[in-house]
């Protein structure tokens, strides 16, 4: 399976903090925002990874990243010229995808939670069954998302982007995963009033197919979009709380990289060392048996 990170648009919400920086590289506590989605598709075991984002902004994570090969991936990159749309990943992606499934993950998306990688791990049989997987999760502004209606038994019956009348609070996040013919199936979006390629429009197509799961984040998980200032901020608290009671870093890249076995103790080390003065490189340092 493949996996790409959608870090475009201009980030206009959170202006003027994102007027000279891409939005997906912000601070979020203390690490980039894009930290948080990578090492979503990395507890996936993907990797192949494409980065899409702006023309300008590339650089800028081919700076951090490079051919991600220092964590045993593969990292790619795309331009997105203008913000068309999520569906249109899969276009964009069309090349790098070939044949395989796929999972996208939103550039600004944080997901925290017990039991994180078993969710994953069902997602990604499910797709090898032909489904698609998304996930929903509760939230007090259904209007904001794209919103799942359940009947009394749980089935979906609805898949609604930003409803003026939510018919529940099950938001939309912004993790999917599709077989294959997502590729096919991008290029039958047409633009909504808004002008863009819906992802919602893709996962109604997979209902109608009856092919689609919703999976539900429960009380126990913590889901972020970090689309405003506000949501940005206590994004960044809530880290920093978890981080600091338990003395584990939530998605520390190279720390999921050894645990998955992809860098040995010496390339570790190698990477805490650029670090070092940091709490962060230190943490590096003691997994690594420093
Ligand atoms: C997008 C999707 C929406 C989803 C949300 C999750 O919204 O269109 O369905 O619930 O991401 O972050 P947007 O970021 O375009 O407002």
């Amino acid at each position: 399976m493949k996996g790409i990170i959608l870090a475009g648009g201009k980030g206009t919400r959170l202006y003027p903090i994102t007027k000279g920086i891409s939005k997906h590289l912000l601070p979020l506590y203390n690490k980039p925002m894009i930290y948080y989605p990578l090492s979503i598709l990395m507890l996936s075991k993907i990797k192949e990874i494409l980065i899409i984002s702006n023309y300008e902004y590339i650089k800028n994570y081919k700076r951090i990243f490079k051919d991600g090969s220092q964590l045993g991936l593969k990292i790619k990159y795309a331009v997105q010229e203008e913000a068309k749309g999520i569906a249109e990943a899969f276009i964009l992606g069309e090349q790098f995808i070939e044949n395989k499934n796929v999972c996208l993950v939103l550039g600004d998306n944080i997901i925290y939670g017990h039991g994180l990688i078993d969710l994953l791990n069902n997602a990604k049989k499910n797709v090898k069954k032909n489904n698609s997987v998304i996930f929903g999760y509760n939230v007090n502004n259904p209007q904001e998302y794209g919103i799942v209606e359940f009947d009394k038994n749980g089935k979906v019956i609805s898949i609604e982007e930003k409803p003026k009348n939510p018919k529940s609070n099950y938001a939309v996040v912004g993790l999917y995963f599709y077989p294959n013919d997502v590729i096919k199936k991008a290029y039958n979006v047409k633009p909504s009033a808004r002008g863009e390629l819906e992802i919602t429009s893709i996962n109604e197509m997979y209902l109608k197919e009856n092919r689609l799961k919703v999976e539900l984040l429960g009380r126990g998980y913590a889901w972020f979009d970090t689309g405003t200032h506000d949501s940005l901020l206590d994004a960044s608290n809530f880290i920093r709380t978890i981080e600091k009671r338990t003395g584990l870093k939530v998605a520390c890249i190279e720390e999921i990289a050894y645990n998955n076995k992809w860098i040995d103790r010496n390339q570790l080390q190698k990477l805490a060392k650029k670090f070092e003065k940091t709490e962060y490189g230190k943490y590096l340092m003691e997994i690594a048996g420093d």
